[in-house]
């Protein structure tokens, strides 16, 4: 490791939220909000979103896409009635892929008509509340469910604009299980397979069925922007068809998320409002080539708005060296939670970035593994990073970038309760959602007179 002593007080911008800064005193407050202070009210683990950061990421993803509502926030990366109210105040659209995902979007009051509903198997009742809410789109993703909700709309009396969800064989070039354009996966139709051109006619053969646009999602964490141009000329190629044999101008093309952010001080970040830019001219540039009328590019970015918004912070448990073989040893530090809030690194070999948050460090680096305190020998946050021989029992260690899909991928294992979870803005900290307790867990439990 070539890391030098000082940086490890370092907080690397791009991938800290950007309001973070570590004070005179050497703890870290994020929009001025003292960490160690928010521990202090909410224990630990805690995650603290940075309202401002989100917003402004929301802002930057508006404008290189010409559009709040071309926006649709990928409501799975992290969803709480809060968060729900900042994406309607920056006026962007929102993307839901269940039924209690929706359900809280439209508890926190926002408007169905810029929901865009997603789901490889929505059943009829999911079906039925997206119709008798008047969502603005639900995106088909089988045959059999297009027929259903075809049904259901002529029940409930109304045309239900619809996407077609369409695998236009991507190599998105991240994650297997993150991957979601290639062909032989459980999303949507394929292009190759001539199934999406079934679904499309038989949507638009649908008596109450409002087909407007053609849906893609090449995968997440994506750096290679090729992906999603060459996702959106095979995809033109499929609108100029439509033009030609059902003379319809599709008004919509929805290219999903994806965008990838750092997470370690090394990583490099997107440049957004670039590959907006090139991408959105090589649509209109696409479009002119094949004689047809442009359509809007929308598009669902989940992590690149909130993942960086977010850290968590943890206390320091058990330290210890284990030997690895003969007269080598790892320091084992562990924190108070794990892959309960964080499941990331077991199941993707996500890598994180982690500095103490309640004062300065000093000493000699040793190579050291970050577990968590789950009994399971793979709950590791961190393999292996260079860490101050001086970090002990009961300093405080935050996780960058846990954002996105930590706390909506978060378990109960071993009884663990889920973490609270705090906004912070203007010297301002305020719970987002209360910790879990034992109560919570015990609530769920049925009682039979024998017990
Ligand atoms: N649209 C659709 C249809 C999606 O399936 C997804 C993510 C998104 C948008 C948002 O993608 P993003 O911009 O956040 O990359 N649990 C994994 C990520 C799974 C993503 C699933 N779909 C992780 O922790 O990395």
């Amino acid at each position: 490791m070539s890391m030098h002593l000082s940086d490890f007080n370092e907080l690397p911008s791009h991938v800290w939220p950007s309001n973070a800064c570590r004070e005179d005193d050497g703890t870290v407050a994020i929009a001025g909000v003292s960490l160690p202070e928010i521990v202090e009210k909410y224990g630990t683990p805690v995650m603290i979103f940075d309202e401002d950061d989100f917003r402004s990421r929301c802002r930057d993803m508006a404008q290189a896409f010409h559009g709040a509502r071309n926006v649709h926030y990928a409501s799975k990366a992290m969803l709480s009635t809060r968060i729900v109210h900042w994406v309607n105040d920056e006026g962007l659209s929102l993307d839901v892929a269940s039924l209690n995902e929706l359900l809280i979007a439209l508890r926190a009051g926002f408007p169905a008509e810029h929901i865009t509903v997603h789901g490889n198997t929505k059943n009829r009742e999911f079906l039925r509340h997206c119709v008798a809410a008047h969502v603005g789109h639900v995106v088909l993703d089988a045959p059999g469910e297009l027929v259903e909700l075809n049904e259901i709309a002529a029940e409930l009396g109304r045309k239900q604009p619809v996407l077609v969800r369409v695998t236009p064989g991507v190599d998105a070039h991240t994650h297997e299980f993150i991957a979601t354009s290639h062909e032989d996966q459980k999303f949507g139709f394929s292009l190759a397979a001539g199934d999406a051109w079934q679904a499309i006619v038989d949507a638009h053969q649908a008596n109450n069925l409002d087909l407007h646009g053609i849906h893609c999602h090449v995968g997440s964490q994506v750096f290679d922007a090729d992906g999603f141009k060459l996702a959106a000329d095979r995809l033109l190629e499929l609108f100029a068809r439509v033009h030609q044999d059902l003379g319809l101008q599709l008004p919509i093309l929805d290219l999903g998320g994806g965008y990838g952010v750092p997470y370690l001080a090394d990583d490099s970040e997107l440049d957004i409002a670039a590959i907006a830019e090139d991408l959105l001219t090589a649509v209109h540039n696409k479009a002119a080539f094949l004689g047809i009328e442009p359509p809007k590019v929308v598009v669902e970015p989940g992590r690149a708005l909130v993942g960086p918004a977010a850290v968590t912070v943890y206390e320091v448990g058990t330290d210890k060296n284990v030997q690895i073989d003969e007269g080598r040893y790892r320091r084992y530090l562990a924190v108070d939670g794990g892959m309960s809030d964080n499941i990331r690194p077991a199941l993707y070999g996500a890598e994180y970035d982690a500095r103490v948050v309640s004062r300065f460090t000093d000493g000699h680096q040793k190579s050291t593994r970050l577990v968590g305190a789950h009994c399971e020998s793979g709950d590791i946050l961190i393999p292996d990073f260079a860490c101050p021989a001086d970090v002990r029992t009961g300093d405080l260690m935050g996780l960058a970038v846990t954002g996105a899909y930590c706390y909506p991928m978060s378990s109960r294992y071993n009884a663990f309760t889920r973490p609270a979870v705090v906004s912070v803005r203007d010297g301002r900290a305020e719970l987002m959602l209360r910790r879990e307790t034992i109560e919570d867990l015990l609530s769920l439990e049925v009682m039979r007179d024998a017990d």
